[in-house]
């Protein structure tokens, strides 16, 4: 990201991050932060051209780096990934996402089954098919959960969408109370407007529109989810637990 910085004080040498859907977007910057950071990073994605595309720009982190073909929203394609994974997991991130956006009276029931299978139940199936795969003595295990502003407040257009979110926070909250005691901490991240191929492709005035709508006046980057990301993985931020965060520069105040 030109001007912005990437990852300078967190050290991961000894750690190990899965990043579902880091083949691109917000989840490659999350997974390059944590691979300058010294982790080990098992990238899970279900696009082979996104895949392939990561594996060469991370072609100098070789040693540290896995790449696994991966449908969140199936179980055996889940299950396939954890036994090709190389190391014990310290850190998850949860971050895999689509939408199919139309107004509720357009909405199809598969526009409803598709998000909801992607962004609810791949982070069912994803953390169920690694929790034993976690680094048990480890007093220091994450998972992140990337929900939306969405999630929040809800959406024009985003029925499917806003559900699910809204289900990851549900999910992060019921986890953090059930798996504290054994050395995790499971928060969700809230990003507003993130700068991503995806909005790089709307028109200029509606993105106008959008950054006017925020008290920061810009977008955020995807670099700002991986600096919050990378926080929240770290010892540092041990009694951070249950919790949303909104990365949004304020939109929802
Ligand atoms: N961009 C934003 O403004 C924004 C705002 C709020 C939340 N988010 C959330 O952040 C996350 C990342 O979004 P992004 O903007 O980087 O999107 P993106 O489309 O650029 O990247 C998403 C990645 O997930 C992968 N993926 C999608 N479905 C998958 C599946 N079933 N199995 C495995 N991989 C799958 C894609 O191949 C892609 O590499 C999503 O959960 C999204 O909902 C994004």
């Amino acid at each position: 990201m030109a001007g912005m910085q990437g990852n300078l004080q967190f050290q991961f040498q000894n750690k190990t991050a899965v990043i579902t859907g880091g083949a691109q977007g917000i989840g490659f910057q999350i997974a390059l932060q944590f691979l300058e950071a010294g982790a080990k990073v098992s990238i899970w994605d279900y696009s082979e051209q996104a895949l392939a595309n990561a594996k060469t720009e991370l072609s100098r982190f070789t040693s540290q780096l896995h790449l696994a073909k991966v449908d969140v929203g199936q179980r055996e394609s889940c299950a396939h990934a954890v036994a090709s994974l190389p190391w014990a997991v310290d850190i998850l991130v949860n971050n895999a996402g689509i939408t199919r956006d139309k107004s509720f009276a357009k909405m199809t029931g598969e526009d409803w089954d598709a998000v909801i299978s992607t962004n609810l139940t791949g982070l069912f199936n994803v953390t169920k098919a690694l929790f034993e795969k976690f680094n048990q003595t480890s007093l220091h295990k994450r998972i992140i959960n990337i929900s939306s502003v969405v999630g929040l407040y809800g959406n024009f257009g985003q029925t499917n969408y806003a559900a699910a979110k809204a289900g990851v926070i549900g999910m992060t909250k019921t986890w953090g109370k059930e798996l504290a005691r054994k050395g995790w901490t499971v928060n969700a991240i809230a990003p507003g407007f993130i700068q991503t191929a995806m909005t790089k492709a709307v028109p200029k005035e509606v993105l106008d529109q959008m950054t006017a709508k925020v008290p920061a006046a810009r977008l955020g980057e995807p670099t700002d989810i991986a600096n919050t990301c990378l926080f929240l993985a770290s010892e540092q931020a041990s009694y951070i637990n249950g919790t949303v965060i909104s990365v949004d520069g304020g939109l929802v105040v």
